[in-house]
């Protein structure tokens, strides 16, 4: 696992950008694994600037979405609104699980079969929760989960309360599972802020923790952990 140290929230949103970035521009077809969240922000606006300002196409890429609330369609606005609309990629090749579908074990095992058939994901971008979570797979979760329903924890529903002012918060959600995210060919996960450092310090103590469901990410052979000042802030020396 690679550690990519910057500075703040600005720096480490233009270089994961520029990460993305370099890839569209040179594969042939590419599948990006995406992640929501406050994290990635900065991130899907250097891409939307960066998409503007060139006359790179987004046609050759397929996204797949780590997750999205049960009952809800938050996380397919907000992919909407932060970046489909900015860039020219085909919307049949966009995808983010459906909260709303009527058998939810269907559509977990769809999602599944979708990502193999797309050709498996080429990077997949992480945020991390507080309590070590990726996707949604809170502490507990196996790591060779594949695409489940979860049931929240008061953790994560504190920690996302905000987005939920005008409407009532699900408590349940459907997530790629850590086996899903561990098959991605590459990994790039953000931290932002002393929010994310006691997960950070979890991360890079080296050993697998299911208390931390981020530690699965430890055995993955090209991982970068983009990280902050304040995200670094409980690690004893940076590597
Ligand atoms: C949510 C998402 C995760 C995200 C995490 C951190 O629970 N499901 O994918 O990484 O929260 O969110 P934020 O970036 O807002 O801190």
């Amino acid at each position: 696992m690679k550690l990519l140290s910057v500075s703040n929230e600005e720096e480490l949103s233009r270089i994961a950008a520029e990460i993305l970035f370099a890839k569209i521009k040179s594969a042939k077809k590419l599948v990006l694994g995406l992640a929501t969240g406050k994290t990635p922000l900065g991130m899907y606006r250097y891409l939307s600037k960066y998409s503007k300002e060139s006359n790179q196409t987004f046609r050759h890429i397929h996204t797949v979405n780590l997750d999205e609330y049960v009952g809800s369609i938050t996380y397919h606005e907000y992919m909407e609104e932060n970046l489909f609309q900015h860039i020219d990629i085909p919307k049949d090749q966009t995808h983010i699980p459906d909260g709303e579908a009527e058998n939810l074990t269907e559509e977990c095992r769809r999602y599944e079969q979708l990502i193999k058939e797309i050709g498996g994901i080429d990077l997949q971008v992480l945020g991390i929760g507080e309590n070590g979570h990726i996707g949604f797979n809170e502490p507990g979760t196996s790591f060779d989960a594949r695409t489940h329903v979860v049931e929240l924890t008061e953790s994560t529903l504190k920690a996302n309360a905000k987005y939920f002012v005008d409407s009532e918060q699900p408590k349940q959600a459907i997530t790629m599972g850590i086996g899903t995210i561990l098959e991605s060919r590459e990994i790039l996960l953000l931290a932002i802020g002393e929010r994310k450092a006691n997960a950070v310090k979890e991360l890079f103590k080296g050993s697998l923790n299911k208390d931390i469901p981020a530690t699965a990410l430890i055995n993955h052979p090209h991982v970068t952990v983009l990280a902050d000042k304040g995200a670094r802030k409980l690690l004893d020396k940076e590597s």
